[in-house]
């Protein structure tokens, strides 16, 4: 069904066409009888997996950026995923880069994007996730990210008041500093920016709990392109800061071994291209984090025997994006059931 659903989609712009499936994906999962439906032609059962103190139904979960304003919680919910990373989500609305910013690499089965967080902002966002319904049957995480405008010595204030927005509202939270799209943002994985951010994350969740009791595991998105000595400074950090868990990785600026008349766009590179990438760096990082802190995979996952590779590997769990373009909602299905 999908692959006939592709081929009407793949004529279109790939931001027009992702716009389609998310607002079909809305229309379906605000609708009772159609996400009814969508859950039992996606349903699926699994060992339960636990993390940060969660329990997910399964290992696959929604990469972000797919649903940046939280539009589509309902429908993606009843895709049978065991968790939905929804965001990146900024604090003040903002527009993101002009377009065309998305590129498909059809040949290789990536996709090249510059978005540069477009977001509805923080209140928008607050308001959608509170309207999903609940009970939902996956677990959602919220990935935040610095304003466009904020300076990056600022950072750690956009990142402050995300968190004390959101962390009631959420599972988990990501701290998105990672993404190759907004100027400057990747340097925040240095030693010491990231001390000095991850520190005041700290200071301000010992805050949150002392006054309110409990609060929401708090996960580091890391970047394919850091090098050994980078990943091992920035890891350090991570742990040291108490901080909850890894996502490794999100997309590269790498374009090893690329035909696609694209290859030359600015902006992150996913899919395919980025598995052997997104494999090394995660061996890496389960070395360094020694079983201290979960991880979560992302990167080139397309199949069942790359999201098997991936757990293989000492991921804890998994996210796809590229992958779901590509294949479609039946590969969660699919991966669920070669576990
Ligand atoms: C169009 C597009 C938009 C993305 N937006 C975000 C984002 O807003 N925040 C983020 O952390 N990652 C974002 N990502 C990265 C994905 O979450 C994921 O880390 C990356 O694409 C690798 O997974 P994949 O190969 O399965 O796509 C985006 C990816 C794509 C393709």
């Amino acid at each position: 069904m999908y692959s006939h659903l592709r081929r009407i989609l793949f004529r279109l712009d790939p931001e027009r066409s992702h716009q389609l499936a998310l607002n079909a994906l809305r229309l379906a999962g605000n609708f009772p009888p159609s996400k009814w439906f969508l859950t039992q032609l996606y349903e699926t059962s699994s060992k339960p997996v636990q993390a940060f103190g969660l329990t997910f139904k399964n290992p696959v979960g929604l990469a972000a950026g797919y649903d940046k304003d939280a539009l589509a919680i309902n429908g993606l919910s009843a895709l049978g995923f065991g968790h939905l990373e929804i965001g990146t989500v900024t604090l003040k609305p903002q527009p993101g880069n002009p377009r065309p910013r998305v590129f498909r690499l059809p040949e290789e089965g990536g996709i090249i994007n510059r978005m540069g967080f477009p977001s509805r902002g923080s209140s928008y966002v607050q308001r959608q996730v509170t309207k999903a319904r609940r009970p939902l049957s996956c677990l959602i995480g919220l990935n935040l990210g610095k304003n466009k405008d904020t300076p990056l010595t600022e950072a750690s204030n956009d990142y402050i008041d995300l968190i004390r927005r959101f962390m009631f509202y959420a599972d988990y939270l990501t701290i998105n500093i990672s993404s190759p799209n907004t100027i400057g943002l990747r340097r925040l994985q240095g030693r010491e920016m990231l001390e000095q951010l991850l520190g005041a994350i700290q200071k301000e969740r010992e805050d949150i709990s002392l006054g309110r009791g409990g609060h929401s595991p708090i996960l580091v998105k890391i970047s394919p392109d850091l090098n050994d000595e980078e990943m091992d400074d920035a890891i350090g950090v991570i742990l040291d800061k108490g901080m909850d868990g890894v996502i490794a990785t999100n997309t590269t600026m790498a374009r090893d071994g690329l035909r696609s008349k694209y290859k030359r766009e600015s902006g992150g590179l996913s899919g395919s291209p980025l598995a052997v990438k997104s494999e090394a760096v995660l061996s890496r990082v389960v070395k360094l984090v020694g079983g201290k802190i979960p991880i979560i995979s992302a990167g080139g996952i397309m199949s069942p025997e790359d999201a098997k590779k991936r757990l293989a590997l000492g991921a804890s769990l998994i996210q796809l994006y590229t992958g779901l373009v590509y294949r479609g909602p039946k590969l969660i299905k699919e991966i669920v059931e070669n576990l």
